[in-house]
């Protein structure tokens, strides 16, 4: 059977730039922004992105084109009758826990999206009170976020049912664009609110004493999860690149948009924070209990939230996509299902393990795995220890494994582009030596 690929290269970097903008750029950056010190973090994630996340995407995009299979058989036909077998089984493993709680988040985004349009926030005055309320009350219930976690997982499978070019690309090729219209459309309402600049000044004026091992790891843990790198995916959605496609470039442009909607996405809510007087330490509440009360108290905050949670599901659905992506392509391709079938199979399978981290935040909120509820025990697992181990065994398997000189075929198109030559000496240095030092560190540091 031949392997669908995707139509064009603009409908390739669409599809991938479409998973790695989602809600870690629009919900997570700025939240671990307030967290770890503003400017500081701003600054070591940019330095992240480029030296060690890029060249990680590159592994994996490698592997995933010269594979030119799943994320599982990838490693069975690269190196067969070997241990890195088990490198795929992580790689399919992974994504599915993921997808489990990312769905539960993205169901958050659709039940505010209803209530945006309903004028929730705005019609009557809010209190902050009343909007943490509202929050806490409605996760903590058992089937409103049921309900959304179902919608947004069916949505999710339906796109993926319609097939790589159809749906994937597609989709990618018409939110993507929309998507980059509707944040700046928001971050330049929130520039012009009095008060603002203290946001930007929060955002991008360093105080470099805020620079510690802790804000480090965060940042390269934080590039691992918005590159969705680590997971399979990308490898996935590489090996459906054309051969005539150049992954350098390919990557560096999905690394810089990526980056440029987290800034952006920063820059729409850290200045209304400030404008607002509010704290930018809330952590992972501050897009649900502290923006709804910003718009409740901005002129023009109902049309601006409806335009917000927009933006905020569409770039999870993109994500979504993406990780249900993994699997499928390994049923269909390894067990030989179809494309439906392979759908909703696992559909199945996350829905209920989503269901149960919908329920960790009410009547299952007293099972607790090292104190965490399981919704926050299956971010921090998947993002601390599983998303790391993936990205280090990516770069061992193409920087120790993989032949050299397929590494460079596959990088430089088998000699045809040149700048790619000239850079695979630094990039392949990185891959071999620079990444695999900095993620042990890192895991270390993550363990005391
Ligand atoms: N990278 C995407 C984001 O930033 C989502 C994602 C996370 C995709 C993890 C795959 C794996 O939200």
């Amino acid at each position: 059977m031949k392997r669908e690929n995707f139509g064009s290269r603009f409908g390739a970097i669409m599809a991938m730039t479409g998973s790695a903008v989602g809600l870690g750029n629009l919900w997570r950056f700025p939240y671990m922004v307030g967290v770890y010190g503003g400017a500081a973090f701003v600054l070591v994630y940019i330095i992240v992105v480029f030296l060690l996340c890029l060249p990680i995407l590159n592994s994996e995009m490698i592997t995933g084109r010269h594979g030119q299979t799943n994320a599982f058989g990838a490693f069975r036909k690269l190196a067969p009758g070997t241990g890195w077998k088990w490198a795929g089984v992580l790689m399919i493993f992974t994504p599915l826990v993921v997808l489990s709680y990312y769905s539960v988040i993205g169901g958050w985004s659709i039940e505010y999206l209803y209530k945006s349009v309903c004028f929730d926030f705005t019609a009557v005055s809010r209190t902050r009170e009343d909007l943490d309320g509202i929050f806490s009350g409605y996760i903590s219930s058992v089937w409103a976020p049921i309900a959304g976690h179902t919608v947004f997982l069916g949505a999710t499978a339906l796109i993926v049912v319609l097939g790589v070019r159809k749906g994937i690309e597609n989709f990618g090729k018409v939110m993507m664009p929309l998507l980059f219209v509707l944040v700046i459309l928001i971050a330049v309402r929130a520039a012009t609110l009095p008060g603002a600049g203290e946001g930007f000044a929060y955002l991008f004026r360093p105080d470099f004493s805020k620079i510690t091992p802790e804000v480090c790891a965060a940042a390269l843990g934080q590039g691992f999860f918005s590159l969705s790198v680590g997971f399979g995916i990308m490898l996935t959605y590489a090996s459906y690149m054309n051969k005539s496609d150049s992954i350098g470039k390919s990557s560096l442009l999905i690394a810089t948009s990526d980056l440029l909607f987290a800034l952006i996405a920063s820059c729409a809510i850290m200045p209304a924070v400030f404008a607002f007087g509010l704290s930018p330490e809330a952590g992972p509440s501050l897009l649900f209990e502290v923006l709804p009360f910003i718009f409740s108290q901005m002129p023009a905050g109902g049309v601006i939230a409806i335009l917000f949670f927009v933006a905020l599901l569409v770039a999870a659905l993109t994500s979504s996509v993406s990780i249900l992506e993994v699997g499928v392509a390994w049923l269909v391709e390894e067990k030989h299902m179809s494309r439906k079938k392979a759908s909703l199979v696992i559909f199945v399978g996350t829905w209920i393990l989503g269901v149960i981290c919908s329920l960790s935040f009410g009547p299952l909120s007293h099972i607790r795995i090292f104190g965490d509820i399981i919704f926050d025990f299956l971010d921090k697992f998947s993002s601390n220890v599983l998303m790391t181990v993936g990205a280090l065994v990516i770069v061992l398997f193409v920087g120790w494994k993989m032949k050299k000189e397929d590494v460079r075929s596959e990088f430089t198109n088998g000699g045809t582009l040149r700048t790619e030559g000239r850079l695979f000496g630094i990039m392949y240095f990185i891959i071999r030596y620079a990444a695999p030092a900095a993620i042990l560190v890192i895991m270390i540091s993550n363990l005391i």
